[in-house]
């Protein structure tokens, strides 16, 4: 009998690695029926490698190029081609600091995905939970989406609010955050892997089996 193929995860980060960290944990408890079969960075000495490591699987560190916020051509196709080898169904953003270039979301067309610190379309960009903080929003949250070729602008899979404390700093909100991501991000990957996910324009749909 031939063992069913797993579902198979790349991960792209480029800090401390506390998401990919929970999608693996949660790959290796089965919560999310797949393995992560690669984590590539941008960056060569983020934790998001070194905690890949510890924990037995493939990182690797390749190099942006020249440009501080997107991929360059040259970076673009090593991206490309590690994660086509590596053969992953889904690539997910775990703190991933540079922009894809759209011939990277056509090799994995509706394949990528990534979580961001806030209820989009509100705060997008970077240190969302700071700008949360300085607009004065009582309520922010979490938000796992599709990555298209805008600024956090593809179609939402899932959020979850947080609130806002009085006394918050940017330390203590972003800390509430990351918490919320670690429990969102698995759990949304898990559906995807399932199948139970499928996209009609700006819309997702919950196939709940
Ligand atoms: C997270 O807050 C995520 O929402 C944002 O970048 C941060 C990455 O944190 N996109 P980590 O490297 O996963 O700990």
């Amino acid at each position: 009998m031939t063992a069913q193929r797993k579902f198979r995860l790349g991960i792209l980060g480029s800090g401390k690695g506390s998401n990919a960290a929970a999608i693996a944990d949660a790959c290796a408890s089965g919560e999310i029926p797949g393995e992560v079969v690669l984590v590539v960075s941008d960056v060569e000495k983020a934790g998001i490698l070194e905690r890949a490591r510890a924990r037995g699987l493939e990182a690797l560190y390749i190099a942006p190029g020249k440009s501080r916020a997107r991929l360059d051509e040259t970076a673009e196709a090593s991206f490309i081609q590690a994660l086509q080898r590596a053969e992953v169904d889904l690539v997910a953003l775990a703190g991933f600091m540079r922009i894809l270039p759209g011939g990277f979301l056509r090799a994995f067309a509706n394949r990528v995905v990534n979580i961001h610190p806030a209820l989009l379309p509100a705060f997008p960009g970077l240190e969302a939970w700071k700008q949360a903080l300085e607009y004065g929003v009582k309520v922010t949250g979490v938000t796992v989406h599709f990555v298209d070729e805008g600024i956090d602008t593809g179609p939402v899979i899932a959020q979850e609010t947080v609130p806002v404390l009085p006394g918050d700093t940017p330390e203590t909100l972003h800390a509430r955050i990351q918490e919320v991501e670690r429990k969102i991000y698995p759990a949304s990957i898990a559906a995807l892997a399932r199948g139970e996910i499928r996209v009609q324009g700006r819309q997702t749909v919950w196939k709940r089996v």
